[in-house]
């Protein structure tokens, strides 16, 4: 039996630091550039991030974009446009995306390069600091667009030392960010969307629950995957009927006849991080935003 009262309980994390240690850099950076999972564009950000960073011009990288939904990350780029944020797709993993990067900040930062070139500083390159929660790519990111430059850190006047800085070529820095961003753990559904993705360990959760959550989730617009992975599913009952057909499906019956749920359980939860299951993204602007 499954006690659907349980939730995830969440240690608080520590992000006063981590905002003191931004709000110190922030005058000398012209640009932020947010990594976000494409699957969870909602769950893998910092709630107070736009508190933050204040006015500073926005990027949003949507990123693992190779295991979300294209459909999906597309609408998310419009809804973000709508929003007046530049968004885009990206693959770090493989790279494929990371082309636009320096042409999306050089067009949202044109009026600042504008008035360099005026004021004569042609050499002077902008400053883009690297935000996001932890694993939604943003080491792969700085790896990838950043390749062998890495800088070292630098004691410079406006730059504080200790600060991990990477210059990407003479007209771009990058920065990571300055101590650790948290989700936003006291929401349910972040913590069981982060989990469903392999962001934060699921051995706090109760693994039917988690397994449950996706298949609603995926009863609502990807039925056919899981009807090509798994075989014809009856979906007019609840999750959990439904994760036993799966596990009978699979073959996992235990003694008397009854379906070992939990196993059904890891296996879903594994194949759709393995994207075996398909390309699937959990949040989607029309139920969401
Ligand atoms: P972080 O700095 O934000 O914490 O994230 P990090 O780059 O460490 O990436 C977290 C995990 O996500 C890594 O997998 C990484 O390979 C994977 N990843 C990052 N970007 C992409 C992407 O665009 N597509 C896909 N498919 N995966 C991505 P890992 O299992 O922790 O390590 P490993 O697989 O690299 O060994």
């Amino acid at each position: 039996m499954i006690d659907n009262s349980q939730s995830i309980q969440w240690f608080p994390g520590h992000m006063a630091k981590t905002k003191r240690k931004i709000k110190e850099i922030l005058p000398i950076i012209d640009a932020v550039a947010e990594v976000v999972d494409a699957r969870i564009p909602l769950s893998s950000r910092n709630p107070d991030l736009h508190e933050i960073i204040e006015n500073k011009p926005h990027i949003i990288l949507l990123n693992k974009c190779d295991m979300a939904d294209p459909t999906a990350t597309k609408e998310w780029i419009d809804y973000y446009k709508s929003q007046g944020i530049t968004a885009i797709a990206v693959d770090c993993k493989s790279g494929k995306g990371l082309n636009t990067f320096k042409d999306t900040i050089k067009t949202t930062l044109s009026d600042k390069l504008q008035s360099y070139k005026e004021k004569g500083m042609v050499g002077k390159p902008l400053r883009v600091m690297v935000v996001g929660i932890p694993n939604v790519g943003k080491s792969s990111f700085i790896n990838k667009i950043a390749g062998k430059t890495r800088a070292k850190a630098e004691n410079r006047p406006g730059v504080t030392r200790g600060n991990q800085w990477f210059t990407i070529d003479k007209q771009l820095e990058l920065l990571d960010t300055p101590g650790v961003l948290w989700p936003k753990f006291e929401d349910k559904t972040v913590g069981e969307h982060l989990a469903v993705t392999g962001a934060v360990k699921d051995r706090i959760l109760d693994i039917e629950l988690l397994a449950m959550r996706l298949i609603e989730i995926l009863a609502d617009g990807y039925e056919d995957l899981l009807i090509a992975r798994y075989g014809n599913l009856d979906f007019s009952v609840d999750s959990y009927e439904v994760l036993c057909q799966i596990g009978k499906k699979r073959g996992m019956v235990i003694r008397g006849g009854d379906i070992d749920t939990e196993r059904a359980a890891n296996m879903l939860l594994e194949e759709y991080r393995n994207q075996k299951i398909g390309n699937i993204t959990l949040e989607r602007v029309c139920n969401n935003a």
